[in-house]
Protein backbone atom coordinates (compact mmCIF):
# COMPACT_ATOMS: atom_id res chain seq x y z
CA UNK A 1 0.00 0.00 0.00
CA UNK A 2 0.65 3.98 -0.27
CA UNK A 3 -0.44 5.31 3.01
CA UNK A 4 -0.47 8.43 3.78
CA UNK A 5 -0.88 10.00 7.79
CA UNK A 6 -2.34 13.43 8.10
CA UNK A 7 -0.61 15.37 10.99
CA UNK A 8 2.93 16.22 12.30
CA UNK A 9 3.17 15.62 15.80
CA UNK A 10 5.00 12.28 17.38
CA UNK A 11 1.94 10.15 17.43
CA UNK A 12 2.54 11.02 13.39
CA UNK A 13 6.14 9.62 13.41
CA UNK A 14 5.18 6.60 15.82
CA UNK A 15 2.44 6.05 13.31
CA UNK A 16 4.81 6.51 9.68
CA UNK A 17 7.66 4.78 11.21
CA UNK A 18 5.97 1.60 12.35
CA UNK A 19 3.82 1.46 9.48
CA UNK A 20 7.12 1.70 7.11
CA UNK A 21 8.17 -1.26 8.56
CA UNK A 22 5.31 -3.51 7.72
CA UNK A 23 4.93 -5.99 4.27
CA UNK A 24 2.05 -4.68 3.89
CA UNK A 25 3.05 -1.05 3.58
CA UNK A 26 5.35 0.40 0.03
CA UNK A 27 5.67 3.86 1.04
CA UNK A 28 4.63 6.23 3.77
CA UNK A 29 3.69 9.61 2.67
CA UNK A 30 3.07 12.69 5.56
CA UNK A 31 1.49 15.71 5.27
CA UNK A 32 2.63 18.14 7.03
CA UNK A 33 4.70 15.88 8.70
CA UNK A 34 7.98 16.68 10.55
CA UNK A 35 11.96 15.68 10.80
CA UNK A 36 10.70 12.16 11.52
CA UNK A 37 8.41 11.71 9.27
CA UNK A 38 10.96 13.11 6.67
CA UNK A 39 13.30 10.28 7.65
CA UNK A 40 10.51 7.19 7.54
CA UNK A 41 8.87 8.54 4.28
CA UNK A 42 8.08 11.69 2.52
CA UNK A 43 6.53 14.75 3.75
CA UNK A 44 4.45 16.90 2.13
CA UNK A 45 3.47 20.51 2.34
CA UNK A 46 0.00 20.12 2.64
CA UNK A 47 -1.86 21.53 6.11
CA UNK A 48 -3.40 18.63 8.28
CA UNK A 49 -7.35 21.03 8.31
CA UNK A 50 -6.76 21.66 4.52
CA UNK A 51 -9.43 19.13 3.79
CA UNK A 52 -9.62 19.04 -0.29
CA UNK A 53 -5.80 19.26 -0.29
CA UNK A 54 -5.52 16.37 1.71
CA UNK A 55 -8.18 15.12 -1.06
CA UNK A 56 -5.98 16.15 -3.98
CA UNK A 57 -2.85 15.05 -2.70
CA UNK A 58 -4.23 11.26 -1.87
CA UNK A 59 -5.44 11.03 -5.34
CA UNK A 60 -2.19 12.18 -6.94
CA UNK A 61 -0.43 10.19 -5.12
CA UNK A 62 -2.88 7.35 -5.55
CA UNK A 63 -3.21 6.62 -2.05
CA UNK A 64 -4.05 3.31 -0.22
CA UNK A 65 -4.98 4.10 2.93
CA UNK A 66 -5.40 7.65 4.55
CA UNK A 67 -4.34 7.41 8.26
CA UNK A 68 -5.50 10.64 10.13
CA UNK A 69 -3.94 11.55 13.42
CA UNK A 70 -5.89 14.23 15.05
CA UNK A 71 -9.11 14.76 15.60
CA UNK A 72 -9.53 18.73 14.40
CA UNK A 73 -9.75 17.40 10.40
CA UNK A 74 -12.25 14.25 11.44
CA UNK A 75 -14.48 16.88 13.04
CA UNK A 76 -13.94 18.80 10.41
CA UNK A 77 -15.25 16.09 7.88
CA UNK A 78 -11.99 14.79 5.92
CA UNK A 79 -13.08 11.38 6.32
CA UNK A 80 -16.21 12.02 5.06
CA UNK A 81 -15.14 13.93 2.03
CA UNK A 82 -12.45 10.66 1.62
CA UNK A 83 -14.84 7.92 1.75
CA UNK A 84 -17.21 10.17 -1.26
CA UNK A 85 -13.80 9.78 -3.36
CA UNK A 86 -13.88 6.16 -2.61
CA UNK A 87 -10.48 6.65 -0.41
CA UNK A 88 -10.18 4.17 2.37
CA UNK A 89 -9.78 6.50 5.50
CA UNK A 90 -8.66 4.97 8.96
CA UNK A 91 -10.56 7.91 11.40
CA UNK A 92 -14.53 8.31 11.95
CA UNK A 93 -16.97 10.60 10.03
CA UNK A 94 -17.66 13.99 11.08
CA UNK A 95 -20.63 12.39 13.30
CA UNK A 96 -18.33 9.33 14.85
CA UNK A 97 -16.14 12.38 15.91
CA UNK A 98 -18.51 14.12 17.31
CA UNK A 99 -17.80 11.67 20.29
CA UNK A 100 -14.54 14.16 21.04
CA UNK A 101 -15.51 17.19 19.72
CA UNK A 102 -18.51 17.75 21.88
CA UNK A 103 -18.05 16.65 25.75
CA UNK A 104 -21.82 17.18 26.22
CA UNK A 105 -22.64 14.79 23.50
CA UNK A 106 -20.46 11.82 24.68
CA UNK A 107 -22.45 12.19 27.93
CA UNK A 108 -25.98 11.78 26.44
CA UNK A 109 -24.50 8.89 24.44
CA UNK A 110 -22.90 7.24 27.53
CA UNK A 111 -25.65 7.97 29.47
CA UNK A 112 -28.70 6.58 27.13
CA UNK A 113 -25.70 3.67 26.75
CA UNK A 114 -25.68 3.19 30.44
CA UNK A 115 -21.72 3.54 30.37
CA UNK A 116 -20.30 4.73 33.57
CA UNK A 117 -18.97 8.04 34.09
CA UNK A 118 -19.10 11.05 36.25
CA UNK A 119 -22.17 13.37 36.75
CA UNK A 120 -22.52 16.36 34.40
CA UNK A 121 -24.08 19.87 35.08
CA UNK A 122 -24.46 22.05 31.96
CA UNK A 123 -24.30 25.35 32.95
CA UNK A 124 -25.85 28.67 30.50
CA UNK A 125 -26.24 31.03 32.97
CA UNK A 126 -23.76 33.04 34.88
CA UNK A 127 -26.65 33.37 37.80
CA UNK A 128 -27.11 29.29 37.79
CA UNK A 129 -22.94 28.95 39.06
CA UNK A 130 -22.98 29.10 42.63
CA UNK A 131 -25.97 26.84 43.22
CA UNK A 132 -24.14 24.44 40.82
CA UNK A 133 -20.49 25.05 42.58
CA UNK A 134 -22.58 23.68 46.09
CA UNK A 135 -23.97 20.59 44.27
CA UNK A 136 -20.43 18.85 44.35
CA UNK A 137 -17.75 18.88 46.56
CA UNK A 138 -14.34 19.76 45.78
CA UNK A 139 -12.47 19.39 43.38
CA UNK A 140 -14.58 20.97 41.14
CA UNK A 141 -13.93 20.06 37.55
CA UNK A 142 -15.10 22.38 34.61
CA UNK A 143 -14.88 21.36 31.02
CA UNK A 144 -15.37 23.82 27.38
CA UNK A 145 -17.45 22.03 25.23
CA UNK A 146 -15.48 23.09 22.06
CA UNK A 147 -12.17 21.27 20.85
CA UNK A 148 -9.61 23.16 23.05
CA UNK A 149 -6.91 20.67 22.46
CA UNK A 150 -6.04 19.75 25.88
CA UNK A 151 -6.52 22.55 27.20
CA UNK A 152 -10.42 22.94 28.24
CA UNK A 153 -9.91 21.30 31.47
CA UNK A 154 -9.73 23.19 34.78
CA UNK A 155 -9.54 20.66 37.96
CA UNK A 156 -9.20 22.85 41.20
CA UNK A 157 -10.23 23.33 44.78
CA UNK A 158 -10.23 26.81 44.76
CA UNK A 159 -13.70 28.14 44.41
CA UNK A 160 -12.58 31.57 42.80
CA UNK A 161 -10.76 29.67 40.22
CA UNK A 162 -13.75 27.06 39.29
CA UNK A 163 -15.93 29.89 39.51
CA UNK A 164 -13.94 32.03 36.98
CA UNK A 165 -13.54 29.35 34.47
CA UNK A 166 -17.60 28.70 34.59
CA UNK A 167 -18.15 32.47 33.47
CA UNK A 168 -15.40 32.46 31.17
CA UNK A 169 -16.48 29.08 29.40
CA UNK A 170 -20.66 31.48 29.73
CA UNK A 171 -18.83 33.97 28.02
CA UNK A 172 -17.12 32.25 25.44
CA UNK A 173 -19.10 29.35 24.35
CA UNK A 174 -22.39 30.62 25.89
CA UNK A 175 -22.46 27.15 27.84
CA UNK A 176 -19.81 25.53 30.16
CA UNK A 177 -19.74 21.88 31.58
CA UNK A 178 -19.14 21.36 35.71
CA UNK A 179 -18.81 17.56 36.35
CA UNK A 180 -18.01 15.56 39.40
CA UNK A 181 -14.68 14.55 40.22
CA UNK A 182 -13.59 11.26 39.88
CA UNK A 183 -10.99 9.84 42.09
CA UNK A 184 -8.64 6.56 40.90
CA UNK A 185 -6.23 5.90 38.58
CA UNK A 186 -5.91 6.56 34.97
CA UNK A 187 -5.47 4.46 32.27
CA UNK A 188 -5.66 4.77 28.48
CA UNK A 189 -6.90 2.04 26.34
CA UNK A 190 -6.77 2.59 22.50
CA UNK A 191 -9.89 0.40 20.62
CA UNK A 192 -9.20 -0.07 17.11
CA UNK A 193 -12.90 -0.38 15.91
CA UNK A 194 -15.47 -0.78 12.60
CA UNK A 195 -18.76 -2.41 12.17
CA UNK A 196 -17.40 -5.87 12.58
CA UNK A 197 -15.78 -6.03 15.75
CA UNK A 198 -12.31 -4.31 17.57
CA UNK A 199 -9.04 -4.65 18.88
CA UNK A 200 -7.99 -3.54 21.98
CA UNK A 201 -4.72 -2.62 22.34
CA UNK A 202 -2.16 -2.79 25.41
CA UNK A 203 -3.73 -0.29 27.86
CA UNK A 204 -1.12 2.35 28.83
CA UNK A 205 -0.85 5.27 31.22
CA UNK A 206 0.01 9.09 30.36
CA UNK A 207 1.69 11.61 32.36
CA UNK A 208 -0.58 14.60 31.94
CA UNK A 209 1.27 17.27 34.52
CA UNK A 210 4.45 18.68 33.69
CA UNK A 211 6.85 18.21 37.04
CA UNK A 212 7.48 15.01 38.74
CA UNK A 213 5.06 13.73 41.23
CA UNK A 214 2.33 14.67 39.24
CA UNK A 215 2.63 18.36 40.21
CA UNK A 216 2.63 21.74 37.84
CA UNK A 217 0.11 22.42 35.04
CA UNK A 218 -1.66 19.98 32.67
CA UNK A 219 0.03 19.31 29.88
CA UNK A 220 -0.42 17.65 26.33
CA UNK A 221 1.63 14.38 28.16
CA UNK A 222 5.01 13.94 29.64
CA UNK A 223 5.28 10.34 28.99
CA UNK A 224 3.82 7.52 29.44
CA UNK A 225 4.56 3.32 29.48
CA UNK A 226 2.46 0.34 28.84
CA UNK A 227 0.89 -2.03 29.62
CA UNK A 228 -0.27 -0.26 32.62
CA UNK A 229 -0.59 -2.74 35.81
CA UNK A 230 -3.22 -0.89 37.49
CA UNK A 231 -5.68 -1.91 33.78
CA UNK A 232 -5.46 -5.96 35.70
CA UNK A 233 -7.78 -8.75 33.99
CA UNK A 234 -10.46 -7.79 36.15
CA UNK A 235 -10.51 -4.34 35.28
CA UNK A 236 -9.99 -5.34 31.95
CA UNK A 237 -13.37 -7.79 31.67
CA UNK A 238 -15.36 -4.72 33.16
CA UNK A 239 -14.54 -2.01 30.84
CA UNK A 240 -14.94 -4.75 28.12
CA UNK A 241 -18.45 -4.88 29.78
CA UNK A 242 -19.46 -1.83 30.62
CA UNK A 243 -17.84 1.01 28.57
CA UNK A 244 -16.05 -0.86 25.54
CA UNK A 245 -19.58 -3.15 24.33
CA UNK A 246 -22.00 -0.80 24.49
CA UNK A 247 -20.41 1.99 22.58
CA UNK A 248 -19.24 -0.79 20.27
CA UNK A 249 -23.09 -1.55 19.76
CA UNK A 250 -24.21 2.36 19.43
CA UNK A 251 -21.02 3.12 16.96
CA UNK A 252 -21.68 -0.10 14.86
CA UNK A 253 -25.48 0.80 14.40
CA UNK A 254 -24.58 4.44 13.32
CA UNK A 255 -25.96 4.86 9.48
CA UNK A 256 -22.20 5.36 8.78
CA UNK A 257 -20.59 2.91 10.87
CA UNK A 258 -17.19 4.49 13.10
CA UNK A 259 -14.04 3.17 11.69
CA UNK A 260 -11.12 4.14 13.63
CA UNK A 261 -9.25 4.41 16.98
CA UNK A 262 -11.30 5.53 20.15
CA UNK A 263 -9.26 6.36 22.75
CA UNK A 264 -11.44 5.60 25.88
CA UNK A 265 -10.02 7.61 29.12
CA UNK A 266 -10.08 5.76 32.25
CA UNK A 267 -10.49 6.83 35.80
CA UNK A 268 -10.33 3.17 37.62
CA UNK A 269 -11.37 3.62 41.16
CA UNK A 270 -9.80 2.02 44.79
CA UNK A 271 -12.79 -1.15 43.93
CA UNK A 272 -11.45 -1.91 40.62
CA UNK A 273 -14.47 -0.02 38.95
CA UNK A 274 -13.70 1.92 35.32
CA UNK A 275 -15.26 5.09 34.77
CA UNK A 276 -14.81 7.03 31.16
CA UNK A 277 -13.50 10.63 32.08
CA UNK A 278 -13.00 11.24 28.23
CA UNK A 279 -13.14 9.66 24.49
CA UNK A 280 -11.44 10.61 22.16
CA UNK A 281 -11.59 9.70 18.52
CA UNK A 282 -7.82 9.02 17.61
CA UNK A 283 -4.93 7.52 18.62
CA UNK A 284 -3.37 9.78 21.76
CA UNK A 285 0.05 11.43 22.20
CA UNK A 286 2.25 9.74 23.52
CA UNK A 287 -0.16 6.65 23.95
CA UNK A 288 1.01 5.81 20.73
CA UNK A 289 4.22 6.37 21.15
CA UNK A 290 4.56 3.58 23.70
CA UNK A 291 2.23 1.73 22.22
CA UNK A 292 2.42 0.60 18.75
CA UNK A 293 5.78 -0.92 19.79
CA UNK A 294 4.53 -4.33 21.09
CA UNK A 295 1.88 -4.73 18.44
CA UNK A 296 3.79 -8.06 16.33
CA UNK A 297 1.01 -8.28 14.09
CA UNK A 298 1.03 -6.10 10.65
CA UNK A 299 0.03 -2.57 11.64
CA UNK A 300 -1.13 -1.48 8.52
CA UNK A 301 -3.20 -4.79 8.02
CA UNK A 302 -5.02 -3.80 11.04
CA UNK A 303 -5.61 0.26 9.83
CA UNK A 304 -6.50 -0.92 6.40
CA UNK A 305 -8.88 -3.91 7.24
CA UNK A 306 -10.37 -0.91 9.89
CA UNK A 307 -11.11 1.57 6.82
CA UNK A 308 -12.88 -1.03 5.02
CA UNK A 309 -14.92 -2.48 7.89
CA UNK A 310 -13.20 -6.24 8.32
CA UNK A 311 -11.49 -5.94 11.66
CA UNK A 312 -12.88 -9.49 13.02
CA UNK A 313 -10.87 -11.01 9.70
CA UNK A 314 -7.38 -9.60 11.23
CA UNK A 315 -5.34 -11.93 13.15
CA UNK A 316 -4.24 -9.35 16.44
CA UNK A 317 -1.05 -9.91 18.58
CA UNK A 318 1.56 -8.38 20.90
CA UNK A 319 4.68 -8.45 22.04
CA UNK A 320 5.43 -9.65 25.58
CA UNK A 321 7.16 -6.31 26.39
CA UNK A 322 7.08 -3.25 28.65
CA UNK A 323 7.31 -0.27 26.89
CA UNK A 324 8.01 3.77 28.56
CA UNK A 325 8.10 6.61 26.66
CA UNK A 326 9.76 9.57 27.80
CA UNK A 327 9.26 13.10 26.42
CA UNK A 328 11.57 16.54 25.72
CA UNK A 329 10.02 19.32 26.23
CA UNK A 330 10.90 23.13 24.93
CA UNK A 331 12.17 25.61 27.59
CA UNK A 332 8.30 27.57 28.57
CA UNK A 333 6.44 24.43 27.64
CA UNK A 334 3.14 24.48 28.56
CA UNK A 335 2.79 28.06 28.16
CA UNK A 336 5.53 30.08 26.01
CA UNK A 337 7.85 27.18 24.39
CA UNK A 338 11.12 28.93 22.97
CA UNK A 339 11.71 27.26 19.98
CA UNK A 340 14.50 27.59 16.90
CA UNK A 341 17.07 25.97 18.66
CA UNK A 342 19.59 23.39 17.73
CA UNK A 343 18.77 19.79 18.49
CA UNK A 344 22.04 16.97 19.24
CA UNK A 345 22.25 13.54 20.06
CA UNK A 346 18.69 12.23 18.81
CA UNK A 347 20.51 9.69 16.52
CA UNK A 348 21.79 7.53 19.14
CA UNK A 349 19.52 4.64 19.47
CA UNK A 350 19.44 1.20 21.44
CA UNK A 351 19.45 -2.18 19.85
CA UNK A 352 21.15 -4.91 21.98
CA UNK A 353 19.10 -8.13 21.61
CA UNK A 354 15.26 -8.10 23.08
CA UNK A 355 16.43 -4.18 24.43
CA UNK A 356 15.69 -1.38 22.16
CA UNK A 357 15.59 2.08 21.94
CA UNK A 358 14.10 4.76 19.62
CA UNK A 359 13.48 8.07 19.08
CA UNK A 360 9.98 9.71 17.85
CA UNK A 361 10.01 13.46 16.68
CA UNK A 362 7.24 15.66 17.38
CA UNK A 363 8.09 19.59 17.47
CA UNK A 364 11.39 18.92 15.40
CA UNK A 365 11.83 19.74 11.56
CA UNK A 366 15.38 20.01 9.54
CA UNK A 367 16.48 23.63 8.73
CA UNK A 368 17.31 24.80 5.27
CA UNK A 369 20.96 24.37 6.30
CA UNK A 370 20.05 21.01 7.28
CA UNK A 371 20.18 21.27 10.91
CA UNK A 372 17.60 19.56 13.26
CA UNK A 373 15.64 22.20 15.17
CA UNK A 374 12.98 22.49 17.47
CA UNK A 375 9.88 24.03 16.53
CA UNK A 376 7.11 23.35 18.95
CA UNK A 377 6.58 22.59 23.31
CA UNK A 378 6.73 18.68 23.31
CA UNK A 379 10.14 18.17 20.73
CA UNK A 380 10.84 14.59 20.66
CA UNK A 381 10.66 11.33 22.98
CA UNK A 382 12.57 8.50 23.23
CA UNK A 383 10.78 5.48 23.77
CA UNK A 384 12.72 2.12 25.47
CA UNK A 385 11.64 -1.52 24.96
CA UNK A 386 12.30 -4.25 26.77
CA UNK A 387 10.99 -7.81 28.26
CA UNK A 388 10.28 -5.73 31.54
CA UNK A 389 9.32 -2.40 32.51
CA UNK A 390 12.26 -1.26 34.46
CA UNK A 391 14.81 -2.19 31.65
CA UNK A 392 12.73 -0.29 29.16
CA UNK A 393 12.41 2.80 31.32
CA UNK A 394 16.53 2.50 31.59
CA UNK A 395 16.84 2.44 27.39
CA UNK A 396 14.85 5.35 27.42
CA UNK A 397 16.20 7.24 29.77
CA UNK A 398 19.68 6.54 28.53
CA UNK A 399 18.34 7.72 24.65
CA UNK A 400 17.04 11.02 26.45
CA UNK A 401 19.99 11.98 28.68
CA UNK A 402 22.25 11.68 25.61
CA UNK A 403 20.35 14.69 23.78
CA UNK A 404 21.37 18.38 23.41
CA UNK A 405 19.06 20.93 23.38
CA UNK A 406 19.12 24.54 25.29
CA UNK A 407 16.46 24.93 28.02
CA UNK A 408 14.48 21.54 27.64
CA UNK A 409 13.09 19.35 30.37
CA UNK A 410 11.86 15.95 30.98
CA UNK A 411 10.26 14.61 33.85
CA UNK A 412 12.51 11.65 36.02
CA UNK A 413 9.67 9.57 37.10
CA UNK A 414 7.76 8.41 34.00
CA UNK A 415 6.06 4.67 34.54
CA UNK A 416 6.41 5.42 38.73
CA UNK A 417 3.44 3.60 39.33
CA UNK A 418 3.98 0.80 37.46
CA UNK A 419 7.53 0.43 38.62
P1 LIG B 1 -10.09 15.49 29.63
O1 LIG B 1 -9.62 16.46 28.59
O2 LIG B 1 -11.57 15.40 29.77
O3 LIG B 1 -9.41 14.17 29.50
O4 LIG B 1 -9.48 16.02 31.02
C1 LIG B 1 -8.10 16.24 31.18
C2 LIG B 1 -7.65 15.66 32.49
O5 LIG B 1 -8.37 16.26 33.56
C3 LIG B 1 -7.91 14.15 32.64
O6 LIG B 1 -6.90 13.38 32.08
C4 LIG B 1 -7.96 14.01 34.15
O7 LIG B 1 -6.66 13.96 34.71
C5 LIG B 1 -8.63 15.28 34.58
N1 LIG B 1 -10.08 15.08 34.68
C6 LIG B 1 -11.02 15.28 33.73
N2 LIG B 1 -12.25 14.97 34.15
C7 LIG B 1 -12.11 14.54 35.43
C8 LIG B 1 -13.03 14.09 36.43
N3 LIG B 1 -14.35 14.04 36.21
N4 LIG B 1 -12.53 13.72 37.62
C9 LIG B 1 -11.19 13.80 37.87
N5 LIG B 1 -10.28 14.23 36.99
C10 LIG B 1 -10.72 14.61 35.76
N1 LIG C 1 -2.37 11.88 25.81
C1 LIG C 1 -3.69 12.38 25.83
C2 LIG C 1 -4.32 12.50 24.51
O1 LIG C 1 -3.79 12.11 23.50
O2 LIG C 1 -5.43 13.03 24.46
Amino acid sequence: MEVLVVGSGGREHALALSLSECDSVNHVHTCPGNAGTAISGTNHKVDSMDIEGIVNLAKVLEIDLVVVGPEAPLVAGLSDRLSEEGIPCFGPDSKGARLEGSKLYAKEIMQSMKVPTAGLILIENIDRINESLDTYSPPWVVKRDVLAGGKGVVVTTDRNEAYNALSDGIVLDGKVLLEEFLNGEEASVLVVMDESGYVCLPASQDHKRLLDGDNGPNTGGMGAYAPAPVYTPAVEQRTISEIIEPMHHFLRNQDVPYRGCLYVGLMIDENGAPFVVEFNVRFGDPETQVTLPLISSDLGELLISCANGKISEYDFTTFPYSSATIVLSSEGYPSNSITGRVIQGSEITIEEGEISALVHYAGAVISNDGKLISNGGRVLAATGIAPDLVTAVEAAYEVIENIKLEGSYFRKDIAHRGL
